[in-house]
């Protein structure tokens, strides 16, 4: 007997126990219990990773260290660069970031779950270097330094791809950023590194397989679409004509809808007030105001409202970062609270493996190859 498949895309299942984040509660979003905005107001990026990855929020002299410890981390051993080095430009970052992980993972195993943190806090030092490494070589051929002052991942992304030290509202706009992007409970990217972890695989193989499901553009890749959707609108009046004809054809608007949140992405809020403010700095302001425009459309037209990508692409433009590094920017906060969900499951394990619905047909008769049309 055939069956229906019931419940696809294991919604409003519960799959699991966490303490890293609730999600979706009363539509909000925490961390350990600490509400997004005020994290996103108070924290920086590395308080928040110590808070998911130490369950606490470090002290002074804690976080100094913990600062220190990332900063002396980040450049990349030889090999590693020169891996990075043969990709070629027209590749996908998030190629490059799933192939500089697993190279990583080559040149420093992991070994034994005992020095789980050596390694998590080595990919974390790691990542803004693997991604712009790759993309000044080899868009600009430039062999850059990863060595700068600047203690704070956000500062030191902004320093490395641009070759300056980036102003304080745009360090402070991708601090934020990075905070808003560290954890999100049983996303998909997350799951995925849950399921790999539970096999008691090593950290690694874990990131690369989450870095995997990240890149669609259905999770983490919608911020880079958002941006491909907007970027050529140049009023309000042609993004609304625009999105009313998309929404007439059915197609879905990348940066919109959300598998938990049925009424606001907390983090939309924060991310959209930052977009606003750079782009006043800016010549013109005219992606603001599309952006605008476009999440007004969806709210009349669909009762839809912005994910916490819509608004990420209108201020990554304003802060120069380059479209195809969106995504990337994701991976670089994101692995904090995937590697803390791996250290979760590895404390309590058992491993992860569901059942499917059969719906296939009842019983197969064989034929012979040769017997075959
Ligand atoms: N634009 C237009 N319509 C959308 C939409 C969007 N972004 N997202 C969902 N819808 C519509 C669907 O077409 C569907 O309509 P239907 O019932 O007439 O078929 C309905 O809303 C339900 O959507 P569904 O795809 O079932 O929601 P989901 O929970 O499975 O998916 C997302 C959630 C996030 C994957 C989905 O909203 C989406 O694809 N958004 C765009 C990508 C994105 O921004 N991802 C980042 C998430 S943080």
């Amino acid at each position: 007997m055939v069956k229906k498949l019931e419940g696809a895309g294991l919604r409003g299942q519960v799959a699991g126990e966490t303490s890293l984040s609730s999600v979706g509660q009363i539509e909000g979003l925490a961390y350990r219990g600490h509400k997004i905005e005020t994290l996103a107001e108070k924290a920086t990026f590395e308080e928040v990773a110590y808070l998911l990855l130490y369950n606490k929020l470090p002290n002074t002299s804690e976080l100094k260290e913990y600062k220190e410890l990332l900063k002396s981390q980040r450049d990349l051993p030889e090999p590693l660069k020169e891996v990075l080095q043969k990709i070629p430009a027209s590749a996908h970052p998030m190629d490059v970031m799933r192939t500089g992980t697993s190279m990583l993972g080559n040149l420093e195993p992991e070994g034994d779950f005992s020095n789980q943190l050596d390694s998590i806090n080595r990919m974390i030092a790691t990542m803004p270097s693997i991604v712009t490494y790759w993309y000044k070589y080899s868009h600009d051929g430039e062999d850059i330094s990863l060595v700068n002052d600047e203690d704070s991942m956000a500062g030191h992304f902004l320093h490395i791809l641009h070759g300056k030290t980036p102003s304080d509202l745009h360090r402070k706009v991708m601090d934020v950023s990075l905070v808003l992007y560290a954890e999100h409970e049983f996303n998909a990217s997350t799951f995925t590194g849950r399921v790999c972890a539970s096999t008691m695989s090593d950290i690694h193989s874990c990131v690369v397989a989450a870095i995997g499901s990240l890149r669609g553009p259905l999770h983490g890749g919608a911020n880079e679409k958002a941006m491909e959707l907007i970027e050529h609108w140049t009023s309000r009046e042609e993004a609304k004509e625009k999105i009313l004809s998309m929404l007439a054809n059915k197609e879905k608007i990348m940066g919109f809808g959300h598998a938990v949140y049925s009424i606001r992405d907390p983090r939309n809020a924060v991310i959209k007030e930052y977009a606003k403010e750079l782009s006043k700095l800016h010549d013109n302001d005219d992606l603001y105001q599309v952006a605008e425009e476009v999440e007004k459309v969806m709210a009349d037209e669909k009762k839809m409202f912005a994910n916490a990508d819509f608004f990420h692409a209108p201020a990554y433009f304003y802060m120069g970062i380059p479209t195809k590094l969106f995504t990337p920017i994701f991976v670089m906060s994101r692995v904090s609270g995937w590697t803390a969900h791996c250290m979760e499951q590895r404390a309590n394990n058992r491993i992860i493996r569901p059942s499917a619905d059969y719906i296939g047909v009842e019983s197969s008769e064989w034929v012979d190859l040769a017997d075959r049309d």
